[in-house]
């Protein structure tokens, strides 16, 4: 069902742009030179980010730059916000019939998401629990070896009826057991119904596949329920994820929560694409929740319909988003942006405090599908994401180079800041070895 999946880095950010010569290399595909900080020490770091975020919204800060940084407190946000939390990874419609499967990395976790011969979806570590082979390491494994199949034009997707490590042929069940294994039967006392592929938590929820690393959490439905309720009129379930596209990143996860969350940077990133749609000056945030984050993006007067080349607009959703766009944050990864006619999912993967894997996608209903001029239509909504994402790398790149350097300021933030400084209340809460609105009076809606 996706039409394509494009790598993306860095040197590509200003596709078709003559390459800038100058200082720091910047566009010449140079990396940058980057200071090692000396750093803040853990303790101190997380004692910071908690006073920033118990200040008012009216007198909220940045973080200081090492939250953006530091190895350590990257692993402190793996063990105690990424891991413990909900991670979405993929859409149902990217595996519908049993035997479908897809590749993932999450955390350094190498994962299978699979629907099984029962038609249960699973998590399974790509590990091979004979000699630790990553059984599917991107771009071999099952493109040409042993029984899969690659499915053209979607990353890491394929279908097969069993897997196999292609190290020394040991097989496995698509739920994970151990099939075959050759000349094992003289290892004395081995049994080959102990061994099999490492399964993780796992939830399907309103379509999309989440899996829960440390196993800990709480059910994904209680978690986002509220968000749940947000996007209901999308029926996201019966949704086809139509565009997949990936991206190398050189910036931290979080520049780019926070470049999503925020719609203030209408005003000068999206001034000639999302400003004249939907004023920053008009977007507003919902209350505080424990689990999940909304801000709504109101269509400027005369500007939200009609547009030639909509899907049709989803017959049921509530009238006050027929107006609007919205992004939405299932914490602490989880991202949305909703329109009339389509969905937006991304998904934010950290690699090193400097660099992140992200995978934009778009998903529309069968209303779309069935469209006489779907084709085109398809074409031009690739473009858009396109095009007002190439503007976000921009300046999440650029954000990252400033994170680094000695001329790094703290600066304040606006109020249309809110979701920055919700998402720090998340992390502080994090800290605290709590949720928002657990420990602290929820901050009210703007609106
Ligand atoms: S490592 Fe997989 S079969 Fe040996
Ligand atoms: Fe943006």
């Amino acid at each position: 069902m996706v039409t394509s999946a494009t790598h993306f880095d860095a040197a590509t950010v200003k596709a078709g742009a003559p390459p800038v010569t100058g200082r720091s290399g910047q566009g010449t595909g140079i990396p940058d030179y980057r200071r090692t900080r000396p750093g803040m020490p853990l303790a101190g770091l997380l004692e910071e980010i908690q006073r920033v975020a118990d200040l008012p919204l009216e007198r909220s800060e940045a973080f200081p730059a090492a939250a953006y940084t530091s190895p350590e407190f990257l692993d402190w946000e793996v063990d105690n916000v990424l891991g413990a939390g909900w991670i979405g990874l993929a859409h149902i419609s990217q595996i519908p019939a049993p035997g479908d499967f897809l590749n993932v990395d999450a955390l350094g976790e190498p994962l299978i998401i699979v629907r099984g011969k029962d038609g249960e979806i699973r998590v399974l570590s790509r590990v091979c629990p004979h000699r630790a082979m990553d059984i599917m390491p991107p771009g071999f494994g099952y493109d040409g070896h042993g029984p899969a199949d690659a499915r053209s034009g979607s990353p890491g997707c394929g279908h097969t009826r069993l897997f196999l490590c292609p190290y020394h042929h040991w097989s496995f069940e698509l739920d994970g057991a151990l099939k075959g294994c050759p000349e094992m039967h003289k290892a004395d006392g081995f049994r080959r119904d102990e061994v099999g592929l490492k399964s993780f938590r796992c939830e399907v929820w309103h379509g999309f596949v989440f899996v829960n690393l440390s196993g800990s959490a709480a059910p994904v439905a209680e978690c986002y329920a509220e968000l749940g309720d947000d996007i209901a009129g999308w029926e996201t379930a019966k949704m086809s994820l139509v565009i997949a596209k990936e991206w190398d990143c050189p910036f931290n996860w979080k520049v780019l929560v926070e470049n999503f969350m925020e719609a203030y940077h209408h005003l000068g990133t999206h001034c000639k694409t999302l400003q004249p749609l939907m004023p920053a000056r008009d977007t507003w945030t919902t209350g505080e929740r424990a689990h999940s984050m909304r801000v709504n993006l109101p269509f400027k007067a005369g500007t939200g319909d009609g547009r030639d080349l909509d899907f049709p607009t989803i017959p049921t959703l509530p009238a006050d988003q027929l107006y609007q766009m919205a992004v939405y944050l299932g914490q602490p990864s989880f991202l949305l942006f909703t329109g009339p006619d389509r969905m937006f999912w991304y998904r934010i993967e950290p690699v090193t405090p400097d660099r992140s894997r992200l995978l934009t996608t778009c998903l529309v209903n069968d209303s779309a599908l069935a469209d006489p001029r779907y084709p085109e239509k398809l074409a031009a909504a690739e473009r858009m994401l396109v095009d007002f994402h190439l503007e976000d790398m921009e300046v999440c790149t650029a954000v990252q180079r400033g994170l680094h350097a000695t001329g790094y300021q703290r600066g304040r933030l606006s109020h249309l800041e809110m979701p920055v400084w919700l998402f720090q209340r998340y992390l502080a809460a994090r800290a605290r070895g709590t949720y928002p609105t657990l420990d602290r009076p929820p901050a009210p809606a703007q609106k």
